[in-house]
Order: structure tokens, then sequence, then C-alpha cells
């Protein structure tokens, strides 16, 4: 018999029962909703709605429950609707009228809306410390390799070269700005919505402040119709996962193509790779893929809570039910692909040879041959076309600007000197790029120190 079969006169159908329960997801979050509880049954004791000894009762009660939870001798019937159903009855079952007289005051839409403000300020927490650590690997990763050079790319092109160290560095500040979405999505999920009631709060006297304080919420919510309605801070939190599944699959496509034959700028280790049925030789990049194609899942789970909210009248809709099955596949996809990507990075070899190599090939000195001439007068413009069309010759001869003579250069500029050299020269390239935030060895060790200490001050905000 479910808790609320009082006004009807005929016991639900089986197969709808099953089709509107929730608890097969939602039992993901007893420990909050047991929390949720006891401090609800804390505060109504206090404010004199229930007793001392039912509160005691209800509180006893609650951690007996937990407990089993924890230790999997309880068992979830098929028949509850919800976890927040399956405890309740429970409790009730164990400790009599006292389990009875904690839903006072109180509806599983204050309920429920609770539950999921502990659950995101909980997962992303978890993601928020993974979140740490992985960039902690980056910042380990490019510390290794100050001084390797591998071609920079535009258009999938060589552009100008850059250092490895700048380039995983790129990676770290994509996954700091996802530490602050996550933090938004804990801001946005700080107010409890306990006191709300269905929909327009309670007649009871209750002190909606107390149940927030114990519960760790840093207020309350200011309208009880918003409160019941608002999944504004799952949204926050599976756009969050979103973009940060999006950061990792651009991260793991370079990895796929750098772990190429062709490009061979890096070889994954064995556990992180895969064999082939058939063919002997292979290694696959097999967990970069899968974390390349998880994307799509997550980003379709923010796609379906998107939809599911919009449009929804106030206040409560059973539609609702819907937020916690994505968002909680979102999370721990997120999570463990984290966990993957960190794995790879610490284990995989760096072939600084074959990215030397390529970094030789695709005229990535022509800007600062024109940035030569530029420097001694000439207007840009000009010096770009008059390395344009030395790119060409060296096209056309099958070579590179480094096997021009200097008699090549005097003939296409007599502002050209012997010291052109150190314009075609890569190592002297990259140096000469220190402004803020550019890739020459002095602006990335500055980089370095900027993201210690962005990145102590957020490891020093974890809970
Ligand atoms: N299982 C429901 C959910 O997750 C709990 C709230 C149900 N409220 C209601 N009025 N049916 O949304």
């Amino acid at each position: 018999m479910a808790l609320w079969s009082g006004r009807f006169e005929e016991g639900v159908d089986e197969f709808t029962q099953r089709f509107g329960a929730s608890l097969p997801v939602d039992k993901a979050m007893y420990a909050q909703d047991i929390q949720g509880s006891r401090a609800h049954a804390h505060m109504l004791a206090a404010q004199g709605v229930i007793s001392d000894q039912d509160a005691e009762q209800i509180d006893e009660g609650l951690r007996g429950i937990l407990a089993d939870i924890e230790a999997g001798s309880f068992t979830f019937s098929i028949d509850d609707e919800d976890i927040h159903m399956s405890i309740e009855k429970e409790l009730t079952k164990r400790i009599g009228a006292a389990g009875a007289r904690l839903h006072t005051g109180r509806s599983r839409n204050d309920q429920v809306a609770t539950d999921d403000r502990l659950l995101v300020k909980h997962l992303a927490a978890m993601l928020l410390k993974q979140n740490v650590s992985l960039r902690s690997a980056l910042c380990t990763a490019a510390e290794k390799y100050p001084d390797v050079i591998l071609p920079g790319y535009t258009h999938m092109q060589h552009a100008q070269p850059v250092l490895l160290s700048h380039h995983i560095m790129a990676y770290f500040w994509m996954f700091t700005r996802d530490f602050a979405r996550l933090k938004y999505a804990i801001q946005g999920a700080d107010e409890c919505p306990l006191g709300s009631a269905a929909l327009a709060g309670t007649t009871y006297p209750l002190d909606r402040r107390a149940t927030a304080t114990e519960l760790g919420f840093s207020g309350v919510t200011a309208n009880s119709l918003d409160a019941v309605s608002d999944r504004d801070f799952m949204l926050d939190l599976n756009y969050a996962c979103s973009v940060s599944m999006i950061h990792l699959s651009r991260l793991c496509e370079e990895i796929v193509l750098w772990s190429t034959s062709e490009f061979g700028y890096i070889t994954l280790s064995d556990s992180y790779s895969t064999g082939s049925s058939i063919m002997p030789q292979k290694k696959n990049p097999d967990f970069a893929e899968l974390t390349r194609g998880k994307t799509g899942r997550v980003v379709g789970d923010l796609v379906a809570l998107l939809v599911t909210m919009k449009s929804l009248p106030l206040a409560y809709n059973k539609d609702m039910q819907e937020d916690k099955e994505g968002t909680l596949d979102a999370v721990h996809t997120l999570h463990d692909c984290m966990v993957c990507a960190q794995g790879m990075i610490e284990t995989l070899t760096v072939n600084e040879d074959a990215m030397a190599a390529s970094a030789q090939k695709g005229y990535m000195a022509a800007t600062d041959v024109a940035d030569y001439l530029a420097k001694k007068g000439m207007p840009f413009r000009q010096a770009h076309k008059i390395v344009g069309e030395l790119v060409l010759l060296c096209e056309k001869r099958g070579c590179d600007l480094d096997d021009l003579s200097l008699d090549d250069f005097k003939q296409a500029s007599d502002l050209f000197e012997s010291d052109i050299t150190k314009s075609l020269d890569l190592p002297s390239i990259v140096a000469a790029r220190t402004t803020e935030g550019g890739t020459g060895q002095t602006a990335v060790k500055a980089q370095m120190q900027r993201a210690h200490t962005i990145l102590d001050k957020d490891r020093g905000q974890l809970a």
C-alpha cells in the first residue's frame, strides 16, 4: 500500500507502479534523504511540533536504516515509489507512530528539492577533487618538458613552433575554468527549500533557518513555489560536466592523433591501450577514444534535462523526477573520464625527436622572417608578401626557408643580413615570444607560477 493510498479505492496497477517509480535511480541519494529527515525532525522537536521523545526515536530509527543500507542488509521493496517513501515506510515499520509524525510540515516536493541540492553539492565536491588532481598531473607533465618544441597548428596546418609545456598548459586553464563552473553549481544549490512544503509553505511554526544550518546550507530559499520547481542548480552541474567533457574530448582527440604512425609524437603506455582481436601489431588508444565518445552522452544528459524543464508550469510536476538519472550519469562519467585522462597523461611517453622533426617542416619561421623585415622599418603587409614569395620559391625548390642562401634572401629584400639565421632557428623563435601568456620559456615559467598559485588556492577550497 502506498503511503498516499487514503483517497484511492483500488490498488495501483503493477505496470504503472513500476513505470512511475524512481527508486531504482534515487536510492543513490539515501544518505541525503536521511540527513534531511533527521534535520527536519530535530527542528520539529525544537519548535514543539513533535515531542523530544518522538524526535529521538526518529533519529535513532533513521541512523539504524542508514547503517543497514550501508552494510548492504537493507532490502528495498520494488513496491516503493521512491527513496523518500521507502525510508519513511521502513521507519514507521520500525518505530511506529513517531515515524508517522516525521512528515509533519513537509511534502515530498520540498524533500526531493532538498535532497537534490544536497546531492549536487556532494557530487560537485567529488568532481572538484578529481579536477584538481588532473590539473596537478598536467602541471607535472608540463614541467617535465621545459624545452621540447612541437609545431603549433591552426586549421591543422603547421603555424608557429610552440613549447610542449605551453601546449599541455592550455588544457590546465580549460580545467581551471571547469573548477569555477562546478563551484557555481554548488553555490546555486546552497539554499534550503525545506519549509516550502508542497508549494505554498506550511501552517506549522517551522524554523527554516535551523534546518538549513544543520544541513550546511548558507541560507533558505525565498519563494516556496520557486523552491519546489527549481532545478537550475542541476542544470548548472550538468552544464559544468558537459563543458568539462568537451575539454577532455579535445585532449583525447589530440592523444589519438599524436599516437598515430603519421604523428608519432607520443606513445601511450600499455595499461592505457588495447590490442586487436585480428591484427597482432595493433596498439589502440581505446580509452582516449572512449572518453571522446562518452562526451556525447554527457551532453545528451544536459540536453535531456533542459528539454524536461522547458515549459513546465509551476510548481512541482512529475516530469521533474527525470532530473536525477542523467545528472548521476553525467557526474560519474566525467569523474571516470578525468581519472582515465590523468592516468594516460602520467604514463605516456613523449617522442621528442618526432616532434622536433615535424617542427622542421611547414615554413614555421615565416612569421618571424616577416617580423625581421618589419622591425627594420618595412610595412608588415609588404614584408608578409615578400616572405610569401620566398615560401613559394622554397616550394618550387622542395626545400625549407633555412635552406635558402643569404643571396636568396637579399634578392628578395636588401634589408636581409646574415643575422636572419636567428629568425630561422626554432628555439630562438620560441624563446623570443616573451609576451605574458606566450610560448617563450620565460613566459611559460611565469605561467607555471600563476598556475601553481591558483591550483594551491583551489586545493585549499576542497572539502
Ligand atoms: N520521486 C519524486 C521525484 O523524484 C519525489 C517527489 C514526488 N512528489 C510528488 N508530488 N509526486 O521527483
